[in-house]
């Protein structure tokens, strides 16, 4: 049965429901299921294809399809789809040619040269600036142009490790108008991380830039940069823009400036047509082992899906001014400050400051100032400003907002409330959004104009998705009210098409769990109105304030340190950060050190963390322990130190396959004493 609790259901926001332009789909569910069923019906693929309210007898043969509503291609697809689960080789929109770039840019420029595409709300709030579609495409060509000039080919790879600056919009895009493949490397990841991703893709050209600028403090990109790259010989050119000017390490011949470079070349560049199904970026997730996984997006799908998910979930119109708070390093930022609302010619946000600089009214300061209708954030931002106090949004003016949305985490109602009452002042849809970096672009949400809301929901699948809950142990499915593991069963565009050099690993991962469907590594449950509510994953995997984190990974980083033998680490639940990371650590019999410097022992620990994958990572909690609980075969049993850490300790179980059954007394011991 399910546990999902009796909920208030939300009525579709009212700025939706009444506002001033109809919604994309409404005015019920009903309309909801109507479209959704035909989507995923014996002809769903069609749904992608087809131009809605278009005669059927003309769908079959005639290109005028979805995909080139949205998309505009140099040559029309001819299949809509290929391939399977089973085999790992789907593809969409095969014979199709297009560019991302010109997608994103060109054509919007022709039509609407002086339209804002990206409002740029820098660190300092006066230092910010709007820039136009064709400004964009003037950037877009010079980097491309740029990176040609580097020696740049279509299909090569070119890592980028930016910070928030509206510039890494165009280093995205000049690297997609040249058909070379970004790989983007989230600039909070430590030298370290940021090597082993340059390093697994073997890309020759780096982008980055002087320094940082975040909440008032300035990060030494380029110094972090340099660090890596001692350990990277394939990378043979680093173009580096000039963010805050600040004196910086230059090697030359390898270091070139963005500005200069951007002088010499010409102002525009042919895009390169690219098959649809070729890459457009590698973007590295965690997963249950250590090695961080190189997921790939290919072209059309990706498009697609990116901007009918800005249309439909957000119900996006012209005029709409779109801001997506995620950093460009996750797929958040990938998929919704980028290619989704670039593509439907949205004007979008690049908010390079934190929520709470220079005060925790930032957010909202932003929104007034830009006329913002769309803000997309995170649960734990979410949890900060409600601690804060709603006092910091009263004298500002939200009513130009329409939809709020919510990913990366199950939103507990506490925050849901807050964000619909005071930021949305009951008027917006909140809509919950899970997807993963995998799934390229949202797979559920309550649609606005078309789902009652329930806070902490994410409720329904989007069209041509179809979810199925699967009993973990048998593999059946589970019909009805229940829980499961949550899988998806049908092919869609924006689905990762494998792990970068690593096929297998793309089949273990996805495909072989329960063959015939995508594991997505969560556990759901469904309730009586058939709606899907996120508990979370099921594998080694933490999420730390929306940030993915292996377990394995952070134990391989712990036991990087010299005395550290043995380390395992847990998810616990945490109020700000959703979960956090505590770790326990065996130290070698032969490292010594007493019980007295514990306290600066474990801070050690905690910068070895940092270092080797980055500050997000850092552990709330380590504990040193003589021993840890594990199977004859020696497998560490984490969830029985999870359930004493949890408080749970009355309800470890059956303990008889605890090799050592005094390992157990020794953590409640030591978790008892920190408390
Ligand atoms: C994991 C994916 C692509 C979104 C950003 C994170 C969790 C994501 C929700 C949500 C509950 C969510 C899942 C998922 N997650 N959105 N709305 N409700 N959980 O992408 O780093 O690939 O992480 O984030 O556990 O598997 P990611």
């Amino acid at each position: 049965m399910t546990d999902a609790p009796v909920v208030q259901k939300h009525p579709i926001g009212s700025r939706v429901a009444k506002g001033h332009v109809k919604p994309h789909v409404g005015p019920d569910r009903k309309a909801y299921e109507e479209e959704h069923t035909q989507s995923v019906g014996e002809r769903g693929d069609e749904w992608w294809a087809k131009r809605r309210l278009t005669p059927s007898f003309f769908l079959s043969s005639s290109l005028l399809q979805k995909a080139n509503e949205t998309l505009s291609w140099y040559r029309p697809f001819q299949t809509v789809r290929s391939g399977s689960f089973a085999q790992g080789n789907i593809a969409w929109f095969l014979e199709g040619e297009l560019n991302a770039s010109y997608n994103c840019v060109d054509r919007h420029a022709s039509a609407s040269p002086d339209k804002t595409a990206i409002v740029y709300e820098a660190d300092e709030p006066s230092q910010g600036r709007n820039i136009t579609y064709s400004e964009l495409l003037l950037e877009v060509c010079k980097v491309a142009n740029v990176l040609k000039s580097l020696g740049v080919k279509k299909g090569d790879t070119v890592s980028v490790y930016l910070p928030m600056t509206w510039h890494a919009v165009a280093a995205f895009l000049a690297c997609a108008r040249i058909g070379a493949i970004h790989s983007v490397v989230f600039a909070g990841f430590s030298a370290e991380s940021l090597r082993d991703r340059i390093n697994d893709c073997q890309s020759r050209v780096l982008i980055t830039s002087d320094e940082g600028k975040r909440g008032g403090k300035t990060i030494a990109t380029k110094a972090i940069v340099d660090q890596a790259l001692k350990e990277c010989p394939v990378v043979d050119k680093v173009l580096v823009l000039r963010r805050t000017g600040n004196e910086i390490n230059f090697v030359d011949g390898r270091d070139l400036w963005w500005h200069e470079e951007a002088e010499k070349v010409s102002s525009y560049c042919v895009p390169e047509t690219m098959n649809s199904e070729d890459p457009l970026f590698i973007l590295y997730t965690s997963g249950s082992t250590g090695k961080p996984k190189g997921v790939v997006h290919t072209t059309g799908g990706y498009l697609l899906c990116a901007a009918l998910t800005v249309k439909y979930v957000f119900d996006v119109h012209p005029g709409d001014k779109f801001a997506c708070m995620a950093d460009i390093g996750w797929i958040t930022g990938h998929t919704y400050i980028i290619y989704g609302p670039l593509t439907l010619g949205t004007t979008t946000t690049v908010f390079e400051s934190t929520p709470v600089y220079p005060s925790p009214a930032r957010y909202w300061e932003t929104v007034e100032k830009h006329g913002l209708t769309h803000f997309y954030s995170a649960p734990t931002a979410i949890r900060l400003l409600r601690q804060q106090g709603h006092h910091h949004l009263q004298s500002f003016t939200l009513s130009t907002l329409r939809v709020l949305g919510s990913v990366g985490e199950p939103i507990n109602s506490e925050a849901w409330e807050w964000y619909n009452e005071h930021v949305g002042q009951n008027e917006c849809s909140v809509v919950d959004t899970f997807w993963q970096t995998e799934t390229g672009s949202i797979v559920l949400a309550p649609l606005p104009g078309a789902i009652e809301t329930k806070p902490g929901a994410a409720q329904v699948p989007f069209f041509g998705q179809a979810p199925v809950l699967v009993e973990a142990a048998t593999g059946e499915l589970v019909e009805g009210p229940g829980e499961g593991v949550l899988c998806l069963s049908k092919p869609w565009p924006s689905i990762a098409r494998t792990i970068w050099k690593d096929h297998a690993r793309y089949l273990d991962t996805y495909m072989n769990p329960y063959p015939g469907y995508f594991y997505t590594g969560d556990s759901a449950s469904r309730d009586e109105d058939g709606d899907i509510w996120i508990k979370g994953r099921i594998d080694d995997v933490i999420n730390v304030s929306g940030h993915r984190l292996s377990t394995a990974e952070i134990e391989s980083a712990l036991i990087l340190h010299k005395g550290v033998a043995e380390a395992a680490v847990i998810g616990i639940g945490d109020d700000m950060t959703g979960q956090a990371v505590h770790a326990f650590v065996i130290m070698k019999p032969e490292f010594s050190y007493s019980s007295s410097n514990e306290t600066s022992l474990v801070k050690e620990l905690i910068i070895q963390v940092r270092k080797v994958i980055g500050p997000f990572a850092a552990p709330k909690k380590v504990y040193i322990v003589g021993n840890l609980p594990k199977t004859r075969s020696g497998k560490i049993m984490r969830h029985i130190i999870r359930k004493i850490v949890a408080g749970e300790s009355d309800q470890l179980g059956d303990l008889s396959t605890v090799a050592e059954p005094s390992a157990v007394d020794q953590i409640k011991q030591k978790v008892s004493e920190s408390q």
